[in-house]
């Protein structure tokens, strides 16, 4: 196990770097316990969805593991997938999945009660597009349910001084803008899996304009405020291009959002009407 490292971005969209990297994306979600998914993003995120109704959709279902706990919760799941080999793998595992673009579903109007879009917001060229697409979908109160990467994540690092030893906490620095939106790329090795991510840092506040602008009610943002204060946490909750030697670990910085009722507002998004309900969970990646 080694820390991961920054690589530049590849001259391509990230669409077309998370097909590329596929194969290793199916090794690296494909072992039980390998991420954070397993280790406790998965209760975390399943404990706000809604009921399950008529239809969910798994947008960025990758080879269909967040996919396929949805079934087993009940919920009746349509997979979509920028990558054709990982919609593919979905495919294979028995899921309803189709290759599509985030920002622009191959589904109707008002089908879906919920939208499930687990970490992958950061990963997609048009997310605020995404997020619209959701709202299109959806059938008037359905609710969309989101894990990111913190954009406090992706802008900064834990950058232990000269003589600093094993201090536990040293300090987080944000060396860029944290107003600018920019590509990135982490090619992180675990446990003789190695896994390059391509991704866009963006303010959060980015992500808050998309919601309302396509009639989203944000109702709440659970962040886990006690984890926040332990300086270590385990390894699975890092990012490890920016990995601190042990012992100076990253705090996770907030956990999923709650989904719950909400102020109806005017639906601005054609076919979207008034009571769209949004949940904005932030995370740590890995
Ligand atoms: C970090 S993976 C998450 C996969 C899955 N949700 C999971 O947790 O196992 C990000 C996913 O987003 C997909 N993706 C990237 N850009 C996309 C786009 N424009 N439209 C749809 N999916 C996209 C990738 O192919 C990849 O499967």
């Amino acid at each position: 196990m080694s820390p991961g490292r920054p690589v530049d971005p590849e001259p391509t969209s990230l669409r077309e770097s998370w097909e590329a990297h596929a194969g290793e994306w199916l090794a690296w979600a494909g072992v039980p316990g390998h991420d954070s998914y397993w280790r406790f993003h998965r209760e975390a995120f399943f404990a706000l969805l809604p009921a399950p109704g008529r239809l969910t959709v798994d947008v960025g279902c990758g080879q269909g593991r967040v996919t396929a706990d949805l079934v087993a919760r009940g919920h009746t799941v349509v997979g979509v997938d920028g990558s054709p080999t990982l919609a593919a793998a979905a495919a294979d595992r028995g899921i309803a999945a189709c290759v599509g673009d985030a920002a622009s579903l191959p589904l109707g109007d008002g089908v879906a009660d919920c939208v499930v879009c687990f970490m992958v917001l950061q990963d997609v060229d048009r997310f605020a597009g995404a997020i619209a697409e959701a709202a299109r979908v959806l059938r008037p109160g359905g609710r969309m349910a989101w894990a990111v990467v913190h954009p406090v994540n992706s802008a900064g690092r834990f950058e232990p001084g000269p003589g600093s030893g094993d201090d536990p906490a040293p300090p987080f620095v944000i060396r860029q803008p944290y107003y600018r939106v920019q590509q990135y790329a982490d090619e992180v090795e675990r446990d003789g899996l190695v896994m390059t991510f391509h991704s866009e840092h963006r303010p959060l506040q980015d992500y808050a304009g998309a919601l309302a602008d396509a009639g989203f009610v944000i109702e709440a943002d659970r962040t886990d405020r006690a984890r926040s204060r332990r300086p270590v946490v385990p390894d699975a909750a890092l990012p490890r291009r920016r990995m601190p030697p042990r012992g100076r670990r990253r705090p996770r910085v907030s956990r999923p959002a709650v989904i719950g009722p909400g102020s109806p507002m005017p639906g601005r998004h054609p076919g979207f009407t008034p009571g769209g309900r949004a949940c904005g969970p932030t995370a740590p990646r890995l």
